[in-house]
């Protein structure tokens, strides 16, 4: 597995991430998407659109704002409950996560056993004295407060005057916007049930231990669906969601050895939920959540109609009743799958003496999908072949054109931020006073290094062969170069 500090490397160095406000000391757990990392990222929300909204006849999608009336989280338990428990340093002022504290292990020194120092285990007191963690982890000198809830909405004012009543919240999950709208959207598109609402957007939430990179933020994105059902079909739903969002990553080229299931216990249940099963990815500091799908019952809109007194019930016309619909809620982050899509491509390999490092994206994630080089940049007509080829790819996909270096060098470049194909035009393509041009192209594949020529005309027809991952038949048609 791979170093996260190799990744953030990567990412900084060749435009992925970048921290944000950085020429200022950078802000905490904020993060800024380069060139190449807008177009990965996007890709992740253009695939997973496609797949949950685009083709399934049962989706649809929404996109509501981010601030919304202050009474919806109060509806949706997030004043009361959206909390973690927090302690602070009297000296340091430094705040921790009192939970997480508790399962690490702690320096301690012991009244019991005077001028004994020795570690006692996380999620332990110490077997002498009885004691907990006091001292603050990092100056080892303050004295920790005892722990107090912590809200982790983000709190501002509506309108101009800052005072109680114009105080309203970023909103820490999309998906209270998709319930308050659930009427609008039933009404307008004459839905009938199961049917569910997509959406992508930002979420805010005032982590007190963000980290890991782009893993947990205070600023994100999430791709949330709400699925309603009828009362009594949500747990089979629920397994059908579970079963397709797991599959979902692996077909985008995630290793499946790197992924898996997990089902909260009782007591680690939000407040809203019957059940929920969590996919998690391998990432480098060990087994961490990527997505949530949880059975979120008639919690959510109940809880509306009851806040605002407007019925969100559905007439069910088979029954010719009422009824209240259960929510299934498969629930992403848009940053962390573009993370973990990008520490599961990345890959170190020798090659003829040297390091090659490559990202094997998916060719649908890959932020370039092909790059057009020029193998002699002196030779004008290569360059307009080239320039001219770029531009008419480019028409279709993200292709770029470079010819700042050596064709070794810019194969390199491309490998390293995992362009699944390179095409090159060279004196054969166009020809020079002892032979005639020959119309064609070489084409190299990122994962196998192996090369074919193919003509001119159909570099469109093939490129889209070898989008959709048939490269082995384009080899196998066009005969083999040699690397
Ligand atoms: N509506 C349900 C909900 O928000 P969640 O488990 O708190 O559930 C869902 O969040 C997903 O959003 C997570 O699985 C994760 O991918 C992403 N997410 C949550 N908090 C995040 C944070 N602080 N930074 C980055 N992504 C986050």
């Amino acid at each position: 597995m791979v170093e996260m500090e190799k990744i953030v490397s990567l990412c900084k160095r060749r435009g992925f991430i970048f921290q944000s406000s950085e020429i200022y000391g950078g802000t905490g757990s904020c993060w800024d998407y380069g060139p190449l990392g807008v177009e990965l990222k996007s890709n992740v929300k253009h695939a997973w659109w496609r797949d949950c909204v685009q083709l399934r006849s049962d989706m649809v999608g929404l996109d509501s704002s981010i601030l919304m009336h202050p009474r919806v989280w109060q509806a949706s338990g997030h004043l009361d409950h959206f909390t973690d428990p927090m302690v602070d340093c009297r000296a340091c002022k430094r705040r921790f996560r009192a939970d997480k504290l508790e399962e690490e292990e702690w320096v301690h020194y012991c009244d019991a056993t005077k001028g004994n120092k020795f570690v006692v285990k996380g999620g332990e007191p110490c077997k002498h004295c009885g004691g907990k963690r006091s001292l603050c982890p990092v100056c080892g000198k303050g004295q920790l407060t005892d722990p107090r809830q912590f809200n982790l909405m983000f709190k501002t004012f509506m309108g101009p005057v800052e005072d109680e009543a114009a105080v309203t919240y970023l909103r820490p999950e999309t998906a209270q916007g998709i319930f308050v709208n659930f009427d609008n959207v039933l009404q307008a598109m004459r839905l009938k049930l199961p049917f569910g609402v997509a959406q992508i957007g930002k979420a805010f939430r005032n982590e007190i231990t963000p980290g890991n990179f782009t893993f947990r933020t205070r600023e994100f994105e999430q791709m949330e669906i709400e699925f309603f059902c009828l009362p009594g079909t949500d747990e089979e739903w629920h397994q059908k969601w579970i079963d397709e969002r797991f599959s979902w990553y692996p077909r985008l080229g995630m290793r499946r050895e790197n992924l898996r299931l997990r089902e909260h216990e009782k007591d680690e249940l939000a407040h809203y939920a019957k059940r929920t099963a969590d996919i998690e990815y391998l990432f480098p500091m060990g087994w961490s959540e990527l997505e949530g799908i949880a059975n979120r019952s008639d919690f959510d809109l109940k809880r509306h109609s009851q806040f605002s007194g407007k019925s969100l019930e559905y007439f069910d016309e088979e029954t010719k009743q009422k009824v209240m619909p259960y929510v299934i809620e498969p629930s992403a982050g848009a940053d962390r799958a573009t993370l973990a899509f990008l520490v599961d491509s990345y890959f170190e390999e020798e090659v003829r003496g040297e390091k090659r490092v490559v990202l094997r994206f998916h060719s649908e994630l890959a932020p370039i999908k092909t790059a057009v080089l020029p193998l002699l940049k002196k030779n004008s007509k290569i360059v307009e072949t080239a320039k001219r080829l770029c531009g008419a790819l480019s028409r279709r996909w993200y292709a770029v054109y470079d010819d700042t270096a050596s064709i070794g060098r810019l194969y390199r470049r491309q490998d390293e931020v995992g362009t699944p194909f390179c095409v090159t035009v060279d004196v054969q393509t166009v020809g020079d006073e002892k032979a005639a041009a020959d119309e064609k192209v070489t084409i190299r594949d990122r994962n196998s290094m192996g090369q074919v020529r193919v003509s001119m005309a159909a570099l469109e027809p093939v490129m889209e062969k070898l989008m959709a991952g048939n490269w082995a038949d384009v080899a196998r048609e066009a005969g083999r170069v040699t690397d």
